[in-house]
């Protein structure tokens, strides 16, 4: 194993990479020298990171000469652009974004379900979106122990999803809202699309362009994630995945209501409960009678997945209900990105 790497953090200036440098302070990963990589507009800005202040570069493929590992989380784009240039230099990098996760040949990882994928690596390892990390994470005691037939889920997905200019845009919308002003919209939805609305004192339920069928492309997403990352295979036919996406003025922290429906008849409410407090990275908070269940707001931060509302469908005796919330910039991005980096260290896989 290296006794210390160089490392580059690939979209630092944004919402998910500050949070990236965060989250690498506090691993265990050794870091002889960290860069910072954003866009043009952001060369010569000065970030602190523990003791040191760092400059900003603008990323270029140069950029990756001598960095042992990368953080990316600059858009697709980019990365289809830069990461192949930093692998050819000899990164490995850990990418955030959407543009090879369904690439047979880069592993979808989240970290305490399939780490064992890792070493099949070529240079590049696949975060998963961040609303299907939070649903995978809770359902993989689950999965592991009855089998899983079909999942349905709805998500209420916070504006942070969306990058920092989304945020601040509906930041913007909540004071004209509330001063009775018009709300100016031009970036949600989605960027590039036809039409922008306000998310302030609304709901938006699309995330991401719309597919041909009538999917959005995040729910797309869900769908073939969840199968590639629980049975190895993005079209795996025997578990069932469908999903609706939905936009909520929440500033950080994605909710999911989570309907499933298990192989093993034998499945109860209290075993379900049990298996996921046993599980590490899980916190049930499900206590209704004393109003106890999981809120964005109260996993803003944290880096674990926060299980609520557990229930039986009372129809159906294989099927049952749960609510999950994480912080999606945290567990939906940055912690996972950097556990999967520090896995890979401890693997000796860099
Ligand atoms: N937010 C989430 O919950 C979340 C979760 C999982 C994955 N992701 C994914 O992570 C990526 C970033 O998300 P974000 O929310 O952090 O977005 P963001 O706040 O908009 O930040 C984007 C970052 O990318 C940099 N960048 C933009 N264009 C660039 C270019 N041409 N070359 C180099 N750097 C460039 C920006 O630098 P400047 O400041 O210089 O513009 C900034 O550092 C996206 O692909 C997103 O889908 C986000």
């Amino acid at each position: 194993m290296k006794e210390d790497y160089v490392v580059a953090i690939l979209g630092a200036t944004g919402a998910v990479g500050s949070r990236l440098m965060s989250e690498l302070a506090y691993s265990e990963i050794p870091v002889k020298i960290l860069k910072l990589l954003a866009s043009k507009r952001s060369a010569g800005k000065k970030i602190k990171y523990q003791d040191q202040v760092i400059e900003v570069e603008e990323a270029r493929p140069e950029s990756f000469e001598g960095v042992d590992l990368v953080l990316s989380s600059a858009g697709g784009d980019v990365s289809k652009r830069l990461l192949p240039e930093a692998v050819k230099r000899g990164a490995v990098c850990v990418d955030n974004t959407s543009a090879f996760r369904m690439d047979p040949t880069v592993p979808l990882i989240v970290p305490g379900v399939n780490d064992e994928e890792l070493v099949h690596h070529k240079g590049i390892i696949a975060n998963p979106n961040c609303s299907t990390i939070q649903m995978v994470a809770a359902l993989n005691p689950i999965y592991q122990k009855y089998g899983l037939k079909q999942i349905i889920v709805s998500t209420y997905q916070a504006v942070s999803g969306a990058g920092q200019s989304a945020w601040n845009e509906m930041l913007d919308e909540a004071k004209e809202y509330l001063e009775n002003k018009p709300m100016k919209a031009e970036i949600l939805p989605t960027k590039g699309d036809l039409h922008h609305y306000p998310l302030a004192f609304n709901l938006l339920p699309q995330i991401d362009v719309f597919e041909d069928d009538g999917y959005t492309h995040e729910e797309w997403k869900m769908i073939h994630e969840t199968k590639k990352i629980l049975l190895n295979d993005m079209n795996a036919p025997d578990l069932k995945v469908t999903a609706t996406c939905v936009r909520v003025p929440v500033a950080v922290g994605h909710g999911e209501s989570v309907y499933f429906t298990v192989n093993d008849s034998k499945a109860t409410v209290d075993e379900i409960r049990s298996l996921m407090a046993q599980t590490k990275g899980l916190v049930i908070e499900d206590d209704p009678k004393e109003q106890i269940y999981p809120q964005p707001l109260n996993a803003e931060g944290k880096r674990e997945t926060f299980i609520g509302r557990i229930r039986a469908d009372i129809e159906n005796p294989r099927a049952f209900q749960m609510w999950v919330v994480a912080d999606n910039l945290m567990r939906g991005a940055a912690s996972n990105t950097v556990e999967i980096a520090a896995s890979l260290v401890k693997r000796n896989l860099i």
